[in-house]
C-alpha cells in the first residue's frame, strides 16, 4: 500500500535525475562530535539599549548554561519528560547533551518515519551484492515485516510490498535482468580513516534469496525461521536511510541539510524550526514543540536566537558558559518579531479582556461560579489546569482548541456538562461573537501564550 503511494514519486525523481551513478565519497567529512567545555566563561559587551525584551533576556539568560537550565529544561520536562520520550526529539537533559546538539544531525532516532523532515535526512548507507560487480546503490528506506517468508517455489507467484521479509527501497534500480538471485546482500557505510578521509566499508551482510521487484528499486530478501535472528541483528545495527520519511526526496542530495542547532544560523536550526512549526517558507512535520508546556515567550526566543547566532561556525567546540552577546545580536533590533504567537493574539492583550468583560460577572468576586475565577491574579495559571466538570480535560490545552474544555464550553459542542458559556441571565443563550471565538481559538492553536 505504501509502495503504491511512493511509486509515482520515485518515478518522477528518476525522470528528473536520470542518473544511475552514486556520488563518489571523497575527502574529509565536516562533522565531528562536540563536547562541552564549561571552564572559561567568555565575555560580551553588555547591552545598554532600552528595549525591555533585550534587557530582560540579558538578565534572565546571561549565558548558554542559563538558557539550558531555564528554557530547555522547562520546555523538556512537562508530562513524561517529552524530550526524553519523544524519539524524534533529541535528549537535551544535560548541558553536555545540549552542547552536543550543536552542529549535530537532527531526526537521528526518529520513532516514526512520517515526522522526519527532508532537511534532516542524511546520506543513506549503500547496498550491493557481493557476487555482482554493479556499483553500490543508496538505500532510501527499508522495512522488516516480521514473520516467515512463504515458499514461492517455482509457481510464478511473487512477493509484494506486504510479504513477510526484508524490503529495501533503493535510489537506483538494481542493474540485473534476473528477477530472483541467491546472493550475499552487502551493506556499506562511510567511515573515516586515519588520514581523515572517507572510506566505504561493508558493515553487514545477509545471505539469502533476493527478488528484484517493480522497477527494480524495490529489493526483497527472503527470511526463513533460521535467518530471523540474523535479520533482526541487521535491522538493529541501524541502517542509515537516505529517504527516511519515504517521500521520494533524498534530503542529503538536495544539499540543504540542517543540523539541530546550526552555529551562527538560528533560522536554519531544526530546534528553532520545531518551536516555530516552519523553516523559511516551509512547514516542518511533527507536532509543534513544546508538547506539554507553555511555549517560549519573546524573551525566551530572543535568548535562544542570540545564543545560536553568537556560536562561531568555525569553532572546534562551544562553550555554553560564554556570555550571550545581546549587543551584537541582530535580533535585538526587533525582538517582538520573534513571537511564536503569529498574529499577536496573547492572553494579556486579547484573551483576558474578552473573558473579563463577558465572564467576570459570574466567574469573579468572592464566590465565582463553578469555582472558576477569571478575574484573579493567577487566572492564566488556573486555565492551564484541569476543568472541574471534566477533570480529564484541561480548561486550556495549548495547541489544541478541541481538547480545551473552556473552548468547548464556548462553542457548546455536545460533549460539555452544563450550559454553553457565557450564560446570559436574560435569555440563557448568548454565544460570543465569531471574531472573539476565533481569537481565542487562534490563541490556543498558537500555543496559548501569556505575553507577546
Ligand atoms: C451568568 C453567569 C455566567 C457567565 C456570564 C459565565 N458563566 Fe461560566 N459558568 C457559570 C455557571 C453557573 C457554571 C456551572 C454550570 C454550568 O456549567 O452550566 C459555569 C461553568 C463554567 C465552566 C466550567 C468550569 C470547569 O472547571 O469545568 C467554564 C469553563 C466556564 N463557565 C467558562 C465561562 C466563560 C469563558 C465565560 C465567558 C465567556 C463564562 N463562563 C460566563 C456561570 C456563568
Amino acid at each position: 500500500m505504501k509502495r503504491s503511494l511512493l511509486a509515482p514519486a520515485i518515478a518522477a525523481l528518476s525522470l528528473a535525475c536520470g542518473s544511475n551513478t552514486y556520488p563518489e565519497p571523497t575527502g574529509p567529512i565536516p562533522f565531528e562530535p562536540q563536547r562541552p567545555d564549561l571552564v572559561a566563561p567568555g565575555t560580551a559587551t553588555p547591552y545598554t539599549g532600552m528595549d525591555p525584551f533585550v534587557l530582560e533576556a540579558q538578565t534572565r539568560y546571561p549565558t548558554g548554561v542559563d538558557l539550558h537550565r531555564k528554557l530547555v529544561m522547562r520546555t523538556c520536562s512537562g508530562t513524561n519528560g517529552v524530550c526524553h520520550n519523544q524519539k524524534e526529539y533529541p535528549d537535551l537533559h544535560t548541558p553536555a547533551t545540549f552542547a552536543a546538539s550543536i552542529d549535530a544531525p537532527c531526526n537521528v532516532a526518529s520513532g516514526t518515519w512520517d515526522t522526519v523532515y527532508d532537511r534532516c535526512e542524511r546520506l543513506g548507507d549503500r547496498f550491493r551484492f557481493a557476487e555482482e560487480s554493479f556499483r553500490e546503490i543508496e538505500i532510501g528506506w527499508f522495512e522488516f515485516i516480521p514473520g516467515e517468508t512463504p515458499d514461492f517455489g517455482e509457481t510464478g507467484t511473487k512477493p509484494d510490498a506486504s510479504t513477510p521479509g526484508l524490503h529495501l527501497y533503493l535510489y537506483d534500480p538494481i542493474p540485473l535482468e534476473r528477477e530472483r538471485v541467491g546472493a550475499t546482500g552487502t551493506f556499506i557505510r562511510n567511515f573515516i580513516d586515519d588520514q581523515g578521509n572517507v572510506q566505504g566499508l561493508a558493515f553487514a551482510s545477509y545471505d539469502t534469496r533476493w527478488w528484484m521487484l517493480d522497477d527494480r528499486r524495490h529489493v526483497f530478501a527472503e527470511v526463513s525461521q533460521y535467518q530471523r535472528d540474523r535479520v533482526e541483528g541487521l535491522v538493529a545495527s541501524g541502517i542509515v536511510q537516505g529517504d527516511q520519511n519515504r517521500n521520494g526526496v533524498f534530503g542529503a542530495r538536495t544539499g540543504t541539510t540542517v543540523p539541530l542547532i546550526n552555529p551562527g544560523k538560528p533560522e536554519e536550526s531544526y530546534l528553532v524550526a520545531r518551536l516555530r512549526g516552519y523553516m523559511g517558507a516551509e512547514s516542518v512535520p511533527g507536532t509543534r514543540m513544546p508538547l506539554a508546556n507553555q511555549p517560549p515567550s519573546t524573551v525566551d526566543m530572543l535568548a535562544l536566537m542570540c545564543f545560536i547566532e553568537g556560536l562561531d561556525p568555525g569553532a572546534a567546540q562551544w562553550n555554553l558558559s560564554s556570555a550571550i552577546d545581546y549587543t551584537q545580536c541582530s535580533y535585538s533590533a526587533d525582538p517582538q518579531s520573534l513571537t511564536l504567537v503569529g498574529n499577536g493574539v496573547t492572553w494579556r492583550q486579547r484573551v483576558l479582556p474578552i473573558l473579563q468583560s463577558n465572564c467576570g460577572g459570574c466567574h469573579g468576586g468572592s464566590n465565582p461560579q463553578a469555582g472558576l475565577d477569571l478575574l484573579a491574579e493567577d487566572a492564566y495559571q488556573r486555565v492551564l489546569q484541569a476543568s472541574t466538570q471534566k477533570p480529564e480535560l484541561k480548561l486550556i490545552q495549548p495547541g489544541e482548541p478541541q481538547q480545551s474544555y473552556l473552548y468547548r464550553k464556548l462553542v457548546g459542542d455536545g460533549s460539555i456538562t452544563g450550559t454553553r458559556m457565557p450564560i446570559n441571565p436574560l435569555n440563557g443563550d448568548a454565544p460570543l461573537p465569531t471574531d472573539q471565538l476565533d481569537a481565542i481559538s487562534d490563541w490556543i492553536t498558537a500555543g496559548a501564550q501569556e505575553d507577546g
